[in-house]
């Protein structure tokens, strides 16, 4: 019998990782490696958030905390629920974790039984399922298609719910498309969740301020109250304020989830990095003047990427919402054969090859649940992202 946990056998190695090895080996041969896969801001974290932490330190506030968070900190996220989004909540029901993914974590540990069913929409991001399976869940897909614009309908997560579904998964701005759903569009998803009073929301609203053109983010407890109860609004600084070292997410939540979660904590960090928390409370009460300024520069990054990629006889590209990302489908290109002789028989082939060939690092779509395509990251700069999408329209240019 093996040493190891036999709970390890659910969980699939990262598919990702095949792509930043080869990549990492390439780049290590001399090779002009441009990566497209970071899921982060290339954006310093801004000076006052910095300094926050600096003067934490000097102030000593260098020990232990409460297992889910300062008071100061859950204020804060109270505070940021209330002004952004309309939520009322008391820090009783704020939990806050090692960043958002040790949160949701903690939520699915602190809920999940055997054979509970999660709902997730796919393309999904790549730790929803595996998470789900660690804690003993049933992922349950439902595939959004690309004439929806990757987001699912109000039929599909009807036709997906069972007496078994525990929690449905919503993302918006989605890792890895970067569809957003406005309030009409999530209502059409929270009516039908009214319906079925057993089944839990968890709401992922990392991406909230990566809007761009004239979206308006929503989440599910504003856009319909009904649902408060039954909603954890997930949701931390990584992102929006360039923190991903940092290690700071929240969820909001009925107070009896949130303890749940505090229990888990506590036998597993103990609590978040102390100077983090004390960062984080800058970034959320302090000023959030770079919020539109870093969007200006990334939706312009979107709209050059989105434009490159739409050149490319075979590639077809939505213009997404928000986040940083863009999931081109290539079912033009699948089939077809590279220079070398290569067959392009699926977006992982795609992938390496495109890396191979070019050295321009992407992230293949079965890796989110929807093929085939591919996700580029436009956290990075104008000059590499304009050389990367030349780079791929040449190498698809030569598919024959
Ligand atoms: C959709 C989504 N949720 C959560 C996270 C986790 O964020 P954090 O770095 O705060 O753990 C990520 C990070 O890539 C993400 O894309």
């Amino acid at each position: 019998m093996s040493f190891l946990s036999k709970t390890l056998d659910r969980v699939k190695p990262s598919p990702t990782i095949a792509v930043t090895t080869l990549a990492g080996e390439l780049k290590a041969k001399g090779m002009d490696v441009i990566g497209l896969g970071a899921g982060e801001p290339d954006f310093d974290t801004p000076q006052n958030i910095k300094d926050a932490a600096v003067a934490a330190i000097a102030a000593g506030k260098t020990k232990y905390t409460a297992p889910d968070g300062i008071p100061e900190l859950k204020q804060a996220i109270c505070d940021k629920l209330k002004r952004d989004n309309g939520l009322e909540y008391t820090p009783a029901q704020i939990s806050v974790g090692t960043g958002g993914k040790q949160t949701l974590y903690n939520a699915f540990m602190a809920t999940l039984n055997e054979g509970d069913e999660v709902i997730i929409p796919a393309p999904y991001w790549v730790s929803y399922p595996d998470m789900v399976l660690l804690g003993g869940g049933t992922p349950v897909a439902v595939e959004a298609t690309l004439e929806n614009n990757f987001k699912i309908t109000a039929e599909q997560l009807e036709a997906a719910i069972t007496p078994k579904t525990k929690w449905f998964i919503f993302n918006s701005p989605s890792n890895p498309t970067g569809a957003g759903y406005s309030a009409d569009e999530l209502k059409k998803l929270t009516d039908v969740l009214l319906k079925h009073p057993h089944v839990w929301i968890m709401t992922d609203d990392m991406y909230e301020h990566l809007a761009y053109d004239d979206f308006k983010f929503a989440t599910p407890a504003e856009v319909e109250p009904k649902l408060y109860d039954r909603t954890l609004t997930c949701n931390g600084v990584s992102k929006a304020y360039a923190m991903t070292g940092w290690r700071i997410g929240y969820a909001a939540g009925p107070e009896n989830v949130i303890k749940a979660m505090r229990k888990v904590q506590s036998q597993s960090t103990s609590n978040p990095c102390s100077i983090s928390q004390w960062a984080a409370v800058e970034a959320l009460n302090g000023t959030q003047h770079f919020l539109p300024e870093h969007n200006v520069v990334f939706k312009r990054r979107r709209d050059m990427v989105v434009d490159m990629l739409n050149a490319i006889d075979g590639v077809t590209c939505p213009t997404p919402e928000g986040a940083f990302y863009v999931y081109p489908n290539i079912a033009g290109l699948i089939g077809k054969t590279t220079p070398k002789g290569t067959v392009i028989e699926n977006d992982e082939a795609f992938s390496t090859a495109l890396l191979e060939d070019t050295g321009v690092a992407v992230v293949f779509g079965a890796a989110f649940g929807l093929s085939p395509n591919f996700r580029v990251s436009y956290a990075t700069s104008d000059d590499n992202l304009k050389e990367a999408c030349t780079r791929i329209q040449t190498f698809c240019a030569a598919l024959s």
